[in-house]
């Protein structure tokens, strides 16, 4: 590649991909960082894309994947700890790994994926994790620029295509009564704040809360999904809890259903803050999941019938 890259670490992921999208459509050079890295399947011959195999909790991986690169951007993901893999290693040693690196190569800038709700000191080890790791990156990087989603939804997404899997039981257990306010944000409309940011220094502000246009309660999106599935099934709360032993129960299991992360997770609202950067800041009108469904999740014809 003879133009500078920006580094997507992650860039096979669901957000990953859509940044590599965004990026190349905005005449970036792009490197695609994954340990299973591979060119997204709309690529042609000479386009300046460049995968590349790396590991986060490596050193010498890191420091070879941002070599020569102008921007970086931290999209690497891990939900669920395994025996060698542990939040720390992901989302607090490798973000502040990737940030001091980035800062001592002369990286121009850098974004750091997060989460809306990322505390160090939250009950759930995965969100202690993510609010560790945002304090790891500023330490090494201090002009790094902190992004938080709410929950992403897009075509091919774990989110929505997990809910409508739900409403084919015949009964739906909410968590709680289901109360709990989500804020969901198309992936391409989070892809498309990151290329902003990294081509314009965003008026001093440093950590952003990205949530689309509905503020909408779990038992909501679960009634919208219903609608345009044309399925009806009665919704069944359940205590909060419950849904913490089902998920000490599931841990054993190799892919657990659920995590106590989870569990804990949709017992609090994920909306955006107060006095944090939004779309509004780089204008951007995100999209509404009312709108945005039927292009998420097609209603197939047989499911039309039920
Ligand atoms: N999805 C959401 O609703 C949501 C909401 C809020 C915030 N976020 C945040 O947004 C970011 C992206 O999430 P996502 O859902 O797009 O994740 P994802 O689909 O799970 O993708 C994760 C990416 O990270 C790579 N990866 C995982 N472990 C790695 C390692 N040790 N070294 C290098 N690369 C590694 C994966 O490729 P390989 O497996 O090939 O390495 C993949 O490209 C994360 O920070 C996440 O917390 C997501």
């Amino acid at each position: 590649m003879t133009q500078a890259p920006i580094t997507v670490f992650g860039g096979t992921g669901f957000l990953g991909r859509h940044v590599v999208q965004e990026l190349f459509d905005a005449g970036h050079a792009v490197r695609i960082a994954a340990r299973r890295p591979a060119l997204p399947h709309w690529a042609e011959p000479g386009d300046p894309l460049e995968p590349m195999s790396i590991d986060i909790r490596s050193e010498s991986d890191v420091s070879q994947a941002l070599d020569g690169a102008l921007g970086a951007v931290n999209a690497v993901s891990l939900y669920v700890e395994r025996r060698r893999l542990t939040f720390d290693q992901v989302h607090v040693e490798g973000a502040g790994r990737l940030a001091r690196l980035a800062r001592t190569q002369g990286v121009k800038v850098l974004i750091q994926l997060s989460g809306i709700g990322a505390s160090s000191s939250s009950r759930s080890p995965y969100v202690r994790a993510r609010g560790r790791g945002e304090s790891a990156v500023i330490d090494a990087y201090p002009k790094a620029i902190i992004l938080r989603p709410s929950v992403m939804f897009g075509p091919d997404d774990a989110f929505l295509s997990r809910l409508a899997d739900l409403t084919r039981l015949p009964v739906i257990p909410l968590f709680g009564h289901g109360e709990t306010k989500l804020q969901p944000v198309h992936v391409v409309d989070v892809a498309r704040a990151i290329v902003r940011l990294l081509g314009v220094a965003p008026s001093g502000r440093r950590l952003f809360e990205l949530g689309g246009l509905d503020i909408l309660r779990y038992r909501e999106v679960l009634e919208l999904i219903m609608a345009h599935l044309k399925r009806e099934r009665p919704l069944l709360p359940i205590p909060f809890p419950l849904w913490h032993l089902a998920a000490v129960l599931a841990s054993p299991l190799p892919g657990p259903p659920l995590t106590r992360d989870q569990v804990q997770m949709m017992a609090e609202d994920n909306t955006v803050g107060e006095g944090v950067g939004t779309f509004a800041d780089l204008d951007i009108l995100p999209r509404s999941l009312r709108d945005a469904l039927p292009d998420c999740l097609p209603a197939r014809s047989s499911d039309s019938r039920r």
